[in-house]
């Protein structure tokens, strides 16, 4: 964040200052985990269900921060005594970028990718100059005004994750700071137990686009209807990315390798330039496109954008990361999250890895479906039956509609096993696993990180 002083702190969080010298300044960074404080920082302390944060505030203190920012006094601490410090950490980022008028500010929302692609925006504005993107998914009323106080004068860009579990969501993030360039990946089912419908959906995320000024950018993609349809809803310029012939930012001729990884003709208004991913899964074209459009509006010039792309690296974890065990098993664990278009993006790819190998997927839970839980379940395990997965295990009677359609599904060659748990699914895994198999790990947070992690330590490092 920018240096403020405690007096100004308190000022821009409508704070009172107890036991605390108003000319100290914090230079460090706001954190909400005494772990993370280093000198010269801010301690925000919450108070949440099973940890108080002010237990914290001396430990803080004695690890540098200047100041901690809380809902009481804490004797022998100097305090920012806040009603809300939710409230007062959105209004102390407000504060903190609006004094960054050089600070590019780009938002990126969507039902599935909006970390993978904010990860590739990332690493392609790095190239351009300062910027800060950290890993992981930062995109509710905390992440969100915690990453933006990571911005620092030094900063040229930032780079927002925004995540809606309902309508005002987005526009809430975009008022603690404003975007100029807005990202819309797709809009998908999730959370739509949250909105109701797709259209619902469709309104939240492009709360974003709507948000962002005349000068500024609104990337959109092109294959998805209800993406494109946000055109009429920013007054940013439009870009378009996708596939699609009237796209401004394309890819043509995709082809994918035995590792899954496109490689595409990017086309430009500018020129057609080759590039070769080395992510997996053909849905980091459409992620990629769009990264590569936010860098062009930035200054990156074509022909080293094409370069670059294919430099890009998994920086957040368990999304498509692909390793092979020294037994001859390749993995891919796209454990973190799961809906029914990310399954299908990782099964499309499971099948594309697989051309000459023996496929397996493990498919846990997909949370969040609301009523269409039941048909979403039943559609993946459709997927599996059309694409000739050899061998399915379905984790967890809640995601036992898979196993039921795959069976079901006459076209099918493989063979489904429904297993009570992750320890059970483990198990069989470790009995029938053998050189040359692919195996893709999926499910809703949780659902099947214990499998994934099973197979990483018995099977070896990652390559
Ligand atoms: N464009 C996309 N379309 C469909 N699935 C995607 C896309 N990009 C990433 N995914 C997959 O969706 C899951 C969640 O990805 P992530 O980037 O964490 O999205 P989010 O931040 O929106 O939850 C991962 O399994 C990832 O591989
Ligand atoms: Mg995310």
């Amino acid at each position: 964040m920018i240096p403020l002083t405690l007096a100004e702190l308190a000022a821009a969080v409508d704070g009172r200052l107890v036991g605390a010298d108003g000319t100290a300044t914090v230079t460090g960074t706001a954190e909400y985990d005494s772990r993370k404080i280093g000198p010269g920082g801010l301690f925000v302390a919450f108070v949440g269900a099973k940890v108080d944060g002010h237990d914290y505030a001396a430990r803080a203190v004695e690890a540098g921060a200047v100041a901690v920012l809380g809902t009481r006094e804490v004797p022998g601490v100097p305090m920012i005594v806040v009603a809300d410090p939710l409230t007062a950490i959105a209004a102390l980022a407000r504060v903190s970028v609006r004094r960054l008028p050089d600070l590019t500010v780009v938002g990126v929302t969507g039902s599935s990718g909006k970390t993978s692609t904010k990860d590739l925006i990332g690493q392609l504005l790095a190239r351009v100059g300062p910027t800060v993107s950290p890993p992981g998914s930062l995109n509710n009323e905390l992440g969100h005004p915690h990453t933006v106080l990571r911005a620092g004068l030094q900063t040229r860009f930032l780079v927002l994750e925004k995540g809606a579990r309902g309508p005002g969501h987005i526009s809430y993030l975009c008022g603690i700071a404003p975007p100029t360039v807005g990202v819309v990946v797709n809009v998908g089912v999730a959370h739509i137990g949250e909105f109701g419908s797709v259209e619902g959906i469709a309104a939240a995320k492009g709360e974003l686009v709507e948000a962002l000024p005349a000068d500024g950018l609104a990337v959109l993609n092109a294959d998805d209807p209800l993406v494109r349809a946000m055109a009429s809803r920013t007054s940013a310029r439009v870009v378009l990315v996708g596939e699609a012939a009237d796209a401004d930012v394309r890819a043509e001729d995709v082809t994918l390798d035995e590792r899954g990884r496109a490689a595409y003709t990017l086309v430009t208004p500018d020129g057609r330039y080759p590039v070769r991913l080395g992510l997996s899964g053909r849905h980091q074209v459409g992620n990629s496109l769009a990264a590569a459009a936010v860098a062009r509006a930035a200054g990156l010039p074509d022909a080293e954008l094409a370069a670059a792309l294919g430099e890009l690296r998994l920086v957040s974890t368990r999304r498509m990361d692909v390793f092979d065990r020294p037994d001859g098993v390749t993995v891919v664990d796209d454990s973190y999250n799961a809906n029914p278009a990310s399954t299908s993006a990782a099964l499309r790819a499971l099948a594309a890895m697989g051309k000459d190998r023996r496929t397996v997927a493990v498919l846990g839970f997909m949370a969040e479906l609301g009523e269409q839980e039941r048909s979403g379940h039943e559609q993946v395990g459709r997927l599996v039956a059309e694409l000739q997965v050899d061998r399915l295990y379905v984790v967890g009677g809640s995601a036992a509609p898979i196993h039921e359609a795959a069976t079901a599904d006459q076209r099918w060659g493989g063979e489904s096993v429904l297993v009570a748990d992750q320890e059970a699914a483990v198990g069989r895994l470790r009995d029938e696993l053998r050189a040359g198999d692919v195996v893709l790990v999926k499910g809703s947070r949780y659902q099947t990180w214990d499998v994934v992690d099973a197979l990483r330590v018995t099977g070896g490092a990652p390559a």
